[in-house]
């Protein structure tokens, strides 16, 4: 055979096998399912400050610690962890322990607990438009940490300690289009182990218009293309290998745009 039609017969008989080598959900992504087919995007220009793995103790408490959010990339190597949080291992470890989904409006009220499996399986689905963020389950926080003490002590944390404070953990997995509402609380990080999730934040004297009861996307949705340029939040998506904090008192949304895994510091 001429050398061109043994390298066609040899490129026909890859477009056949490489299809089959390649999973459902690419490995990368820890089995957990991405919004490839976005209605909801990543924002037109992020208004929040990054900065890399260089920055010092010193810098972050003087620009940020009091000042105003920040995007650290690159600061700790969490891909144990972030391997250790793959779809299989995760139903495999803790398929049968039960969790407490919250619901998803501004001030949590219902707590219901199901089997993480039933989560998995049944529940974890991208937002539906026309619900409520009081009928829409999130798993975030409620951690049982006796359960899942052994994975959540694989997590490097951001190691920018902030004097008077010490760190608490929530751990959540939740659906692309999914998020809290507005509200503050005090300082703290939040990082995706996978997935991508979006931040909108307003300084502590500027509250933001908003329906406590609706969830993020209709926010997005229905008040935030009206807003004038003056009353915009300020905005970043997140992705793996960034950590986003947020200073004390701070007015923050959040919209996950992928099926995202991800894990917050509260520094109470
Ligand atoms: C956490 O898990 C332990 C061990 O299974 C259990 O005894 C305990 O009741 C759980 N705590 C909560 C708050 O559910
Ligand atoms: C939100 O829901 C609560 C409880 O159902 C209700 O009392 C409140 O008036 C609602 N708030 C708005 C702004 O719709």
């Amino acid at each position: 055979m001429a050398l061109g039609a043994r390298l066609l017969l040899l490129l026909l008989l890859l477009q056949v096998l490489l299809p089959l080598a390649v999973p459902e959900y690419p490995e990368e992504d820890g089995g957990w399912e991405m919004n490839r087919y976005a209605s909801v995007q990543e924002e037109e220009r992020c208004t929040v400050e990054k900065v890399d793995a260089s920055i010092s103790y010193a810098e972050f408490m003087h620009r940020y610690a009091y000042g105003r959010p920040v995007i650290l990339r690159g600061i700790t190597d969490n891909a144990a962890f972030r391997s250790l949080c793959t779809k299989r291992n995760l139903l495999r470890e803790y398929g049968e322990r039960r969790v407490r989904l919250s619901t998803a409006n501004t001030y949590s009220y219902e707590k219901v607990d199901v089997p993480f499996r039933e989560f998995v399986d049944h529940l974890l689905k991208p937002q539906d438009l026309n619900s409520l963020g009081c009928d829409t389950l999130y798993f975030f926080g409620d951690n049982n940490f006796t359960e899942w003490g052994a994975l959540f002590q694989r997590y490097t944390p951001p190691p920018f300690r902030i004097p008077g404070t010490s760190g608490a953990y929530s751990f959540g997995i939740a659906g692309s289009g999914t998020g809290v509402p507005f509200h503050w609380h005090g300082p703290g990080y939040s990082e995706v182990i996978y997935g991508r999730k979006r931040w909108f934040l307003y300084p502590p004297d500027r509250t933001p218009e908003f329906n406590p009861n609706k969830t993020t996307l209709s926010w997005l949705l229905d008040i935030y293309p009206f807003l004038p340029e003056t009353e915009r939040p300020v905005e970043c998506t997140i992705r793996p290998g960034e950590v986003l904090y947020f200073p004390d008192r701070w007015w923050h949304a959040t919209l996950n745009l992928d099926t995202s895994v991800f894990i917050s510091t509260f520094l109470g």
